[in-house]
């Protein structure tokens, strides 16, 4: 293993396609939701995104909420803020905060919903979009908010089948297809954010690869929820600290105790791997932000 380079190879192809329709569908949009991870919310973040909601109101979505550290989180939101950017936490498996959005929205648009009217311009319906990247929950947060009041407008006969509108409330129409947009991997850390967090999938990454360095991260931020998950304390490892075999020797601790074996006694490495992937995933080691403010 080099401590240095992560080996993360990863080339979302379509890119300038989807970057076109995402473009298009916008013409019809008033307000766009930006969902991102509550745990990553630079990695999360594509860098275009500026460029696609120009003119459009933007509310931040911080999903995974029920993952990420709560006094992180509200850092995050006074940081959107202090940016000019509404931003808000949610919980889209659970249906937490959902309930805000449509009033956020509503209140976003009430300026323009006044000046249309000064104008005689009276258009019924605010149209919202969301955009983020794989894995960060569009389809979740999607079927949540629409569960409140669904009704597929966009199969009324007559009207066109080719986009799908959400009806929320009285006002507001989603449109059912999200928009994926691209991480950038500018560098080691946001690459390694994005595979902890499972954005970018397991199958082009080398998971053991990506464990050690999960190992490494929580054992520097949030040691103590670590060894608590994991039983162990640091007078079992005899490797300096710090050093990569004292990394290693913690990964091979948690898969003796986790009976994470191959033939001869030996850990299997991927597997213990496998298994502190998904218990990060899953918020087993705690509620965990892996990129703050500052
Ligand atoms: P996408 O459309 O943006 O690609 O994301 P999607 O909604 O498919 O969600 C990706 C994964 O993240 C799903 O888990 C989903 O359950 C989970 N998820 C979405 N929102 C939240 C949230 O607020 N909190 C938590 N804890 N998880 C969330 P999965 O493992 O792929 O599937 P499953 O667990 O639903 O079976």
């Amino acid at each position: 293993m080099n401590e240095n380079k992560t080996n993360i190879n990863w080339y979302p192809g379509h890119m300038a396609k989807t970057k076109r329709q995402i473009q298009e569908d916008l013409k019809l949009i008033d307000v766009v939701i930006e969902l991102l991870d509550a745990r990553i919310p630079r990695a999360s973040q594509n860098p275009d995104i500026a460029e696609y909601v120009k003119n459009k109101k933007r509310l931040i979505v911080l999903n995974k909420a029920d993952l990420a550290n709560d006094q992180e989180t509200e850092k995050w939101i006074a940081y959107f803020k202090q940016k000019g950017i509404k931003a808000i936490a949610v919980d889209a498996n659970q249906g937490r905060g959902i309930n805000q959005v449509e009033k956020i929205i509503l209140d976003m648009m009430q300026d323009t919903i006044i000046e249309n009217a000064a104008k005689g311009r009276i258009r019924k319906t605010i149209r919202v979009m969301i955009l983020g990247i794989p894995n960060v929950g569009k389809s979740s947060f999607i079927n949540r908010i629409s569960k409140k009041t669904t009704m597929e407008v966009g199969n009324r006969p007559g009207v066109t089948r080719q986009k799908q509108w959400i009806r929320i409330g009285n006002q507001i129409e989603l449109l059912d297809t999200p928009g994926v947009l691209w991480p950038k991997l500018g560098s080691d850390e946001v690459g390694l954010n994005l595979s902890f967090t499972g954005s970018i999938k397991d199958d082009v990454i080398d998971k053991e690869e990506v464990a050690f360095y999960l190992v490494k991260y929580l054992m520097n931020n949030y040691k103590e929820e670590f060894k608590a998950k994991y039983k162990f304390e640091e007078s079992e490892i005899s490797s300096p600290e710090g050093s990569q075999n004292y990394y290693l020797e913690i990964m091979e601790l948690i898969g003796r105790k986790r009976g994470a074996l191959i033939s001869g006694g030996r850990v299997d490495n991927l597997k213990v791997s496998g298994i502190i992937l998904d218990e990060f995933r899953s918020g087993k080691i705690g509620k965990i932000t892996l990129e703050k403010v500052n």
